[in-house]
């Protein structure tokens, strides 16, 4: 009788658990991945609780139509946040968490904002802070307090008297061979663009939306592909504590620039010769055909893996999981001072840099990228701005995720350093390409090494599941059906005519930007330089993933895990990384006597809804933060910073008020959105008005 009751309640509440489950699945369809991963993190019992309960992102800008329209044509991600020991689970996580940081602490206002900024750097904010706010938030600049990479690049040059930058910045460009050319401003206008480029003509573009307000200046761009500037450790820490002790906040100081300053371009000369002033030699080096690292290393700090004797292993722990070598740490693993001696010898720029001009003296030079190392003041690249198809987003064959391919694609042409017969084959493209050549890698029968899940936990799908590296994997076969890499042409080679190539790779028709959108994975690596399609590959619906060794403007917005895949310079971790989003083999328990394995038991699940999930936070992301009025932004911000940087008054002009003026502003934004710059809807100061 007992048992029968027992059996009675155990149908009802079965049926009953059926019913919240219907439930629970109407209520996904109907609102879309936010309630679906809140409701994924639920405690549910006998099931472990997730590490992290956090609230899933919430939406931000009004705007978000598309975006809700791209979710509910496919039906929720729920396998997404489920708890598992693979490292990516806990990597994800972490971004995750790092990002909600990112996000919520934030300035609202101008009080906040100035506030803040006093706070972090110990001075004023620059004369015409006031202004460059407004612009920002008309702009709907998603953090207005993320502009550290300019305060980190600018603080050495307070250790340097003025009227010497303003002499560097004029005169730099004069001669052909040091690669520099400028921009120069006066009387808010951009009157002199010296040695100009399309480069300096965007930078033009960019400057006029907001040249009103910057003081008199002469910018030196530079114009090769490498940076230029590697100030040893111990000047580099000298200039920094100078500069901390000059910090100081002065009870009132003037919200303007000073006027007439000297040591400026005098642009009213025709010819460089005929302008007499005083020059400083900026100390200029060509160095062809030598390791970077034996410079590079220069400014690192002593105890670092490229100054001491810590070997590959150890520095590898620092920012790379035992588990497949994923990247643990992404601003460590592109951090020269930490992966430098391992990959001095498998990086163009490294080993053979077609144009190296480098100096020791701190010079304010303008670049768009730099290694951790470089002393340059990075901008944003000119290719993020100048509207170009080859680097330019277009969606005309970016398909749905589900539509798109498993493949993982990659073209270019092989550039990254001068290619020689003995040399090409450690370069970071070349390495690619063949590493992603199926047949390539069944000739040479090469293996490589993945996670998989332990046979114990594939054969027994109750038990949690474990991860362990298989050593011996083979990829061919994998990679034939999982990629598309190659070379659609040779430059940069001595002899010119690139030959010894012939018998080692088969060049690919041109592939358009756009059509590459067609596969799910992208994959983006460094040429010369960075690389300029990387803003692109974010915004698209594919997944992009990354492996450099530079760094760019945009830096601090961007959260491995979260926004896009990390990838090792080495790509040791890049087969690991297919196979969890694409899934490989069978788990033990499937398996039939006839089933044929070339690599054991290796077994990954598919998790391609967790691929689908990051490219569209990416790509949401993109559209946020790494917009044309962005790099506006970033643009007027920096000027500003450095306007002051080069004024002879610089202790004593900046923004010295507590920021009360600006709340009109930001209240009648307020009650002309319904969201204050987009900012109400998740502060709830005010509910968002019905679209
Ligand atoms: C400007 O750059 C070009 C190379 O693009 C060079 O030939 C020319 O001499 C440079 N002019 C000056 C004044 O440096
Ligand atoms: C600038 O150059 C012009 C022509 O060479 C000269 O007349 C003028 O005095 C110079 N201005 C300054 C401030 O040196
Ligand atoms: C700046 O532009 C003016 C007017 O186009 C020109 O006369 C002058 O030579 C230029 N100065 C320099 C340094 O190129
Ligand atoms: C280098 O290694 C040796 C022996 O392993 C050790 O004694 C020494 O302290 C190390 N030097 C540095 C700079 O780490
Ligand atoms: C990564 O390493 C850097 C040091 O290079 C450290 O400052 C930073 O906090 C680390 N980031 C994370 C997410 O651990
Ligand atoms: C590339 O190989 C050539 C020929 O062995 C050698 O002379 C050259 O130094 C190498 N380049 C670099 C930068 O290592
Ligand atoms: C599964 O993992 C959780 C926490 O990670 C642990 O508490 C639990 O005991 C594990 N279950 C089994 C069957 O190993
Ligand atoms: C792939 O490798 C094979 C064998 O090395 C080579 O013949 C072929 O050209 C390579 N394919 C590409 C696209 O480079």
């Amino acid at each position: 009788m007992a048992a029968i009751e027992f059996g009675r309640r155990r149908i009802f509440i079965l049926i009953a658990s059926i019913g919240v489950l219907i439930l629970l699945f109407n209520v996904l369809s109907l609102t879309g991945d936010d309630v679906s991963s809140q409701v994924s993190r639920l405690h549910l019992p006998g099931r472990p609780r997730p590490p992290i309960a956090a609230p899933e992102e919430p939406s931000i800008h009004p705007s978000q139509g598309e975006e809700e329209q791209e979710e509910q044509e496919n039906p929720p991600e729920l396998d997404v946040d489920i708890p598992d020991s693979h490292p990516i689970y806990g990597l994800r996580l972490e971004a995750d968490q790092r990002w909600r940081e990112y996000e919520s602490g934030r300035s609202l206002t101008f009080r906040q904002t100035v506030e803040k900024y006093r706070r972090s750097h110990g001075r004023h904010p620059p004369p015409g802070f006031e202004n460059w706010y407004k612009f920002a938030r008309k702009k709907m600049v998603f953090n207005i307090d993320d502009f550290e990479q300019i305060m980190d690049d600018l603080r050495p040059f307070w250790a340097i008297e003025p009227k010497t930058i303003r002499q560097y910045a004029a005169h730099m460009w004069e001669n052909p061979d040091h690669g520099i050319a400028g921009i120069h401003v006066r009387d808010h206008k951009v009157v002199n663009l010296t040695n100009r480029s399309w480069r300096s003509e965007t930078m033009q573009t960019v400057i006029e939306k907001f040249v009103e307000f910057l003081p008199d200046m002469d910018i030196a761009m530079n114009r090769l592909d490498q940076p230029r500037v590697v100030v040893p450790w111990d000047d580099m820490q000298s200039l920094l504590a100078k500069e901390y002790e000059t910090r100081a906040l002065p009870a009132e100081v003037m919200d303007s620039f000073t006027k007439q300053q000297d040591y400026l371009l005098n642009t009213t000369v025709q010819k460089p010769e005929d302008d007499t002033s005083e020059r400083i030699d900026a100390e200029w080096f060509p160095r062809p055909g030598k390791q970077y690292m034996e410079l590079a290393s220069l400014a690192c700090p002593p105890d670092s893996p490229a100054r001491s004797n810590v070997s590959v292993a150890r520095a590898d722990a620092m920012y790379k999981h035992d588990l497949g070598g994923l990247i643990t740490n992404f601003t460590r693993a592109t951090d020269l001072c930490t992966v430098g001696p391992a990959i001095q010898d498998l990086h163009g720029l490294l080993y053979s840099a077609s144009s190296i001009v480098a100096s020791k003296k701190l010079l304010p030079v303008f670049g768009e990228c730099k290694v951790n190392i470089n002393s340059d003041i990075l901008f944003p690249a000119n290719m993020y701005y100048k509207h170009d198809d080859r680097y330019d987003y277009s969606d005309s064959e970016d398909l749905a995720w589900e539509d798109k391919s498993d493949t993982m694609i990659w073209r270019g042409v092989t550039s990254g350093g001068v290619q020689t017969t003995e040399n090409w084959s450690t370069m970071h493209r070349q390495r690619l390409v063949q590493l992603l050549n199926g047949t390539y890698m069944s000739t040479t029968g090469k293996e490589v090494s993945v996670i998989s899940e332990t046979p114990q936990s594939s054969r027994a799908p109750t038990l949690n599941k474990t991860y362990e590296n298989f050593h011996r994997f083979q990829p061919s076969l994998f990679a034939e059906q999982h990629t598309d890499v190659g070379f659609v042409e040779a430059w940069g080679c001595v002899p010119g005519d690139c030959a010894f190539y012939n018998d080692v790779f088969t060049f690919k028709p041109q592939t358009s930007l756009t059509s590459q959108f067609r596969d799910k994975y992208l994959i983006d690596v460094d040429g010369h330089s960075f690389s300029g399609r990387w803003h692109a590959f974010l915004e698209s619906k594919s997944l992009g993933f990354k492996a450099t060794i530079f760094r760019e403007w945009h830096d601090s917005r961007l959260f491995a895990w979260r926004h896009f895949i990390p990838v090792d310079n080495r790509y040791d971790d890049l087969y690991s990384l297919l196979l969890y989003f694409i899934g490989y083999g069978k788990p033990g328990i499937q398996r039939t006597e006839g089933d044929d394995y070339a690599n054991g038991d290796v077994y990954m699940a598919s998790h391609d809804a967790e691929g689908k999930k990051i490219a569209r936070q990416g790509r949401e992301w993109a559209k946020k933060v790494l917009r044309r009025e962005d790099i506006e932004v970033y643009m007027f911000r920096l000027l500003l910073e450095y306007g002051r940087i080069i004024d002879d008054n610089r202790d004593r002009i900046g923004y010295s008020e507590d920021g009360s003026k600006l709340d009109k502003f930001e209240d009648e934004a307020e009650e002309g959105s319904g969201s204050r710059w987009g900012l109400g809807k998740i502060f709830g100061t005010k509910p968002p008005k019905a679209a």
